[in-house]
């Protein structure tokens, strides 16, 4: 035999070993394992994944049903694609499956063991989440800071009417960031973070966009947890030198402020932001947050709010700018409810049903985080006679339920008028349409975002009509998504704004 056909035999035999006794086949069989593509040796199925893994494993779960299970190099990962798996997870076992995977980047400056969106289910967690639930995001919390998201969003229309001025192309996601970004940053810190068209002064929005970036793109110390101390694409050793940065501001700030607070006077009157409550909750005897805690929480509070919001302005753009007819309903109904000459306000959103439809729709049909952030079992828990194993990754595919012809009529159609005449809503109890999770995860900055992606999508569509660039047609408007921390649109969205 020579040496050639050896070698592949023993490649052959050394493979179904691995295959067989360590990538669990027959555990598969005998322990209820819900039903998955075949795993390859050591790779599992991460080849199925593909650049959109939102759409490959929609397409997957018609072949293998609701509830899937692959293997993605070492980790077990559940799949659930129905409504009716999504309230299995999120409600009826949702004690077990709340738990998070958290990835190798996040485990950098002890922000893993401080920060709400990475903590287990725990005394901590919960004390985190009872600070947004009750001291942050409350209605009175809420309207306290109006004035200063009112004069960002001054900024946003003095921007683009400046741009209308000299006839210059807007890229709308791009402006949406910067304006998302001074509307969190602004009602956290009475700062702002970012300036448009400026190259100066940046420092904040660089390194925002940076974690952004690493924490959205795929570690392979991820799902080969032997890899972690190569750090093979250098991701952790990025997101070290980010956080240094980012840390260092926050601490500045936070400084600042307690200087601040020992010498207010008429001149620095108290500031009616979040960090203003963090700091009072802080000094309380006994209290629970740390110092270290305020400042991870707002690094989460940020990252988690700034891109989901403004990648939800930017595809609600692009919708309406490939269907005028709905672009012209939108702006017809805000003048009808505002008036020519007023902007709208937080207290008018409750009174614009077609801009909430539409708001709606653009969260059914492009929701910028299409598995929720991935949740993990802490426990081995039956669903639907098939068994989630402990410790395995959990993902809700809620795009695959947002295009379901078996939940929405005309599923592949961008139609805001499905949501005027249902109570269907996005607060968690509708498990067909949960864009912000449902149950103990559900996101805690959602009252914050539902004002922020109102109020941003009314200005651009009051005040503005949009020119698409000369050779565009509606109809050529690329839909293609980019897959990161947030479903980014592939190709920017630019037009031009008009008085
Ligand atoms: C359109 C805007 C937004 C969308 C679509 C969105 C969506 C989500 C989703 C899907 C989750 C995960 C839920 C789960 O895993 O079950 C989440 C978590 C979270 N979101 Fe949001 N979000 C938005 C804006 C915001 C804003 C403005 C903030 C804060 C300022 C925020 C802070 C958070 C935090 C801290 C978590 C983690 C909660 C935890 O793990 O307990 N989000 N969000």
């Amino acid at each position: 035999m020579d040496f050639l056909r050896i070698l592949v035999i023993l490649y052959t035999i050394i493979c179904l070993w691995i295959f067989l006794h360590l990538f669990g086949y027959y555990k598969r069989s005998s322990s209820k394992l819900p039903p998955g593509p075949f795993p390859l040796p050591i790779i599992g199925n991460l080849l199925l994944l593909g650049r959109n893994p939102h759409r490959s494993l929609a397409k997957l779960s018609k072949t293998y049903g609701p509830i899937m299970y692959l293997k993605l190099g070492t980790v077990q990962t559940i799949v659930a694609s129905s409504p009716e798996m999504a309230k299995q997870i999120l409600h009826k076992h949702d004690q077990i499956c709340s738990n998070r995977m958290v990835p190798d980047t996040a485990h950098v400056a002890n922000h893993h063991t401080s920060a709400l969106s990475w903590l287990p289910v725990g005394n901590k967690w919960r004390t985190l989440r009872k600070i947004c639930k009750e001291h942050m995001f409350t209605v009175h919390k809420l309207q306290l800071s109006e004035s200063l998201r009112q004069e960002k969003l001054q900024q946003l229309r003095d921007y683009l009417h400046e741009c209308c001025s000299n006839t210059r192309v807007v890229d709308i996601g791009e402006v949406a960031f910067v304006t998302s970004l001074n509307l969190i940053s602004t009602t956290l810190f009475s700062i702002d973070f970012a300036h448009f068209d400026s190259d100066s002064a940046q420092e904040m929005k660089g390194t925002i966009n940076g974690l952004m970036k690493i924490f959205g793109t795929p570690n392979l110390a991820d799902y080969f947890p032997i890899l972690k101390r190569i750090d093979p694409q250098g991701l952790k050793r990025e997101s070290k030198a980010y956080f240094g940065k980012m840390l260092a501001i926050f601490d500045q700030i936070i400084s600042e402020r307690l200087r601040s607070r020992g010498v207010s006077s008429s001149d620095s009157p108290r500031k009616n932001d979040l960090l203003q409550v963090l700091l009072d909750l802080n000094q309380e005897r006994d209290s629970d947050l740390s110092h270290d805690e305020i400042i991870h929480l707002l690094v989460v509070l940020i990252l988690g709010g700034a891109d989901t919001s403004a990648d939800t302005v930017e595809w609600a753009m692009t919708e309406l700018l490939r269907n005028p007819e709905i672009m012209s309903k939108a702006k017809d109904k805000l003048r009808n409810v505002i008036g020519e000459n007023k902007q709208v306000e937080e207290s008018d959103i409750s009174k614009l049903p077609y801009l909430r439809a539409l708001i709606k729709e653009t969260f059914r049909f492009h929701p910028v985080g299409p598995f929720l952030i991935p949740h993990k079992a802490n426990a081995n828990v039956e669903m639907n006679g098939y068994v989630v194993p402990k410790d395995a990754q959990i993902l809700v595919n809620i795009w695959a339920m947002g295009r379901d012809p078996s939940i929405w009529s005309n599923a592949d159609m961008f139609e805001p008028e499905r949501f005027l005449d249902n109570k269907i809503d996005y607060k968690g109890h509708d498990f067909e349409f949960i864009p912000f999770g449902s149950g103990r995860r559900i996101c805690p900055g959602m009252p914050l975002a539902h004002i922020m992606v109102h109020l941003m999508m009314a200005s651009l569509i009051h005040n503005f009509e949009w020119k698409l660039e000369p050779g565009t047609k509606p109809e050529d408007l690329d839909l293609n998504e980019m897959f990161g921390l947030s479903l980014h649109k592939a190709v920017p969205l630019k037009a031009f704004p008009i008085k």
